[in-house]
């Protein structure tokens, strides 16, 4: 967003300097285009429901006490964090960021952690308990379980090395949950390129995007069986995905053998397993992509668009960590429940008693 900014300044100063100098038909088409440039970046998704200072009177010392517990949850799980920041997209990408992937299954409730996506897979529920309770003993029935996901996310993302943001804050928490919806709307690591590319604009977010957030990949683990029909068949040819690098093959192979239960843990990032950087970039290059989702990004022949991306990010870490920061913004802010909508759920696991 800084970058957005940036870039608006600049237009408009280019254009207050010009119009000493141009014909006035010259300064009206160069208004008429930084009014057009202002409204692309401004409208696909809108963020002016939210706020970074939502909770500064309500909630004064919110953040600090996020990153704590975030900190404790990392030295007893250095995983944690790549759990959490997960957790914040798999909310997001289902009916919006309302809380709905933290419902346990109720009467009413039926739970999107038995979803495909989540189930023996998602983690990091109880590390969200402990900060909505750390949360309620200061400021209770305040802050929402939706904007406690955000700042999560972006405590793990900065306590991991990565860039930190301001987290837009006023998220309210849905009453329903949609495991159709987990089922159906979150990418699977066996979609083809396009797929990702159309679940992903149906949340209002396009190509850089889908590549800036897919470079979370560069920590947490990934289990064998997401992955291992790569290793042995892939798309039914009976032989290993021809992107594969040949030695990273032999080493998934060696964890994951063929016909083994599927749930051994992998680095999604084999060379800094734990640490949020730019070296996802540098192994999607390396045929190094740990799931088929990754690498197609890079290598799939119909990745032009998406490949140009990585070769820039591979490059420049700093230009990966300044559009990862406006691309969870933008993922943070899908369909937010805002104003009256919703409620604050004491519990994050259940919708409150009417
Ligand atoms: C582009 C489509 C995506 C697909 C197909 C995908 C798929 C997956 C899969 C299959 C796993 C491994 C789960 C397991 O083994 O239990 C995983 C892990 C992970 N994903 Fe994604 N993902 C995608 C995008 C994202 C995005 C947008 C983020 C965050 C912004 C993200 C963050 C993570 C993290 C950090 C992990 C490791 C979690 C842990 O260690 O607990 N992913 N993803």
């Amino acid at each position: 967003m800084q970058k957005s900014k940036n870039l608006v300044k600049h237009l408009v100063l280019f254009s207050m300097v010009d119009k000493r100098r141009m014909p006035s038909s010259s300064s009206r088409i160069l208004a008429a285009a930084l009014a057009i440039f202002m409204a692309c970046i401004f409208l696909p998704v809108s963020h002016a429901q939210l706020s970074s200072s939502f909770y500064d009177d309500s909630c004064p010392g919110l953040s600090e006490i996020v990153l704590t517990v975030v900190m404790q949850a990392q030295i007893l799980d250095p995983r944690m964090p790549a759990s959490l920041i997960r957790l914040h997209f798999h909310d997001c990408f289902v009916d919006g960021c309302d809380g709905s992937v933290l419902l346990d299954d109720s009467e009413d409730i039926v739970s999107e952690k038995s979803a495909n996506p989540n189930k023996n897979s998602a983690r990091g529920f109880d590390v969200i308990d402990d900060i909505k309770s750390a949360v309620e003993a200061v400021c209770p029935g305040v802050v929402s379980c939706a904007d406690i996901l955000a700042l999560a996310a972006e405590a793990s993302v900065s306590l991991s090395g990565g860039p930190s943001w301001d987290v837009q804050l006023g998220r309210r928490d849905g009453t329903t949950a949609n495991k159709d919806g987990a089922n159906n709307n979150l990418p699977s690591p066996f979609d083809a390129l396009d797929t990702l590319q159309s679940k992903f604009a149906a949340v209002g977010l396009n190509d850089v995007d889908l590549v800036t957030l897919s470079g979370a990949h560069t920590f947490g683990r990934a289990q064998c069986k997401f992955f291992s029909s790569r290793l042995y068949n892939f798309s039914g040819t009976e032989s290993p995905d021809p992107s594969l690098n040949p030695s990273y093959l032999m080493e998934l192979e060696e964890n994951c053998p063929n016909g083994g239960d599927g749930t051994t843990l992998n680095d999604l990032d084999p060379t800094t397993p734990d640490a949020f950087d730019g070296n996802y970039f540098f192994n999607l290059v390396n045929g190094q992509g740990l799931l088929q989702s990754d690498q197609e990004l890079y290598s799939d022949s119909s990745a032009s668009t998406t490949a140009t991306i990585v070769d820039s990010y591979a490059n420049n870490e700093d230009s990966f960590f300044d559009n990862f920061a406006v691309s969870m913004i933008n993922m943070g802010s899908i369909s937010p429940l805002t104003g009256s909508d919703g409620e604050v759920r004491t519990n994050c696991r259940q919708v409150n008693e009417s």
